[in-house]
């Protein structure tokens, strides 16, 4: 055996295999065909010396050298990231790349900072993906980004959270509904109110939801909609009401359109934070839009 023979991409093939567990699902994640995977990862227990996976029924598993093999695989994996991480801030500020995973709710903000971030640094490559608590939860804890935006930080993940503005959560109704104008509306008089929710994995949700089990207060859930945008209408269209941030709805309130309700325990404190997996090496530019937005949206201290 001589592993010096085994290919980084042979490696790569082989634990996307592990990880997923079926040579098909591997395959559609590295857009690689089943037949290039199958060839790669034989080659590389040739090169081992011994079998890699077993196959009881349709199901593979991981022989005894296929897992001491995955989990070197998880080390080489981790330097790597670490290798272009450094190499990411040697090439400095001006020609370097970003990655952001921003909050639905943050795409009123963030996007702004990031406008004027680029004027200022025109080299930088800047890729953002929007999505709900749940998603990037799960982009964290693979570390595939550079900088995220998210709401409470995980506290099953190890990482360093920056708080960086408020995110007040605010109760909004049409504007004909007979709530409206009312004073210290009691919580458990929304109990007979039709809900407009986000999807589960939200945050929004999840912390409406545990706002009013606290108050032992059951909503009645009549939508459920995957969007902040979606909701806004649905609400504006009498169909009922919904907890939204009130960055998602400053348009809508200034406008008319949507009318917040003054309910007792509201608006629901939340703030947004810089989050990120501790021990990252951030990069010059992450490192530096991350600056740029403390200093453009100077709100929520920056105390760990
Ligand atoms: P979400 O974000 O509802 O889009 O998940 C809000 C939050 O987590 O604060």
């Amino acid at each position: 055996m001589n592993l010096r023979h085994a290919t980084l991409h042979q490696l790569r093939i082989f634990h996307a295999v592990a990880q997923h567990n079926s040579f098909a699902r591997a395959a559609e994640a590295l857009h690689l065909s089943p037949p290039t995977l199958s060839l790669q990862v034989k080659q590389l227990s040739e090169t081992v010396g011994q079998a890699l996976f077993e196959q009881l029924g349709k199901k593979i598993y991981l022989t005894a050298a296929g897992h001491t093999l995955a989990e070197a695989c998880a080390d080489i994996e981790t330097r790597m990231d670490r290798l272009s991480e450094d190499l990411e801030a040697l090439r400095g500020v001006e020609r370097g790349s970003l990655k952001l995973a921003i909050l639905t709710t943050v795409k009123y903000t963030v996007p702004k900072l990031l406008g004027g971030f680029c004027a200022a640094h025109p080299g930088i490559d800047v890729a953002m993906v929007v999505g709900n608590r749940e998603n990037l939860l799960q982009r964290l804890a693979n570390n595939q980004d550079d900088l995220c935006i998210m709401g409470q930080p995980p506290e099953q993940l190890d990482v360093v959270s920056e708080p960086f503005a408020d995110n007040p959560l605010v109760l909004v109704a049409p504007p004909d509904h007979p709530l409206v104008g009312k004073k210290r509306i009691a919580p458990k008089r929304l109990a007979s109110e039709p809900f407009i929710l986000r999807e589960p994995g939200s945050g929004t949700r999840l912390t409406s939801e545990k706002f009013f089990a606290s108050q032992s207060v059951t909503l009645k859930n009549r939508l459920e909609v995957g969007s902040n945008e979606a909701i806004k209408q649905t609400v504006a269209g009498g169909l009922g009401l919904a907890v939204l941030s009130t960055h998602t709805v400053t348009a809508e309130l200034a406008l008319g359109e949507l009318v917040q309700l003054d309910v007792v325990g509201f608006p629901l404190i939340r703030r947004w934070y810089v989050v990120y997996p501790r021990g990252k090496r951030l990069s010059a530019a992450a490192l530096a839009f991350k600056d740029w937005m403390f200093e453009h949206q100077p709100k929520a201290g920056r105390a760990r």
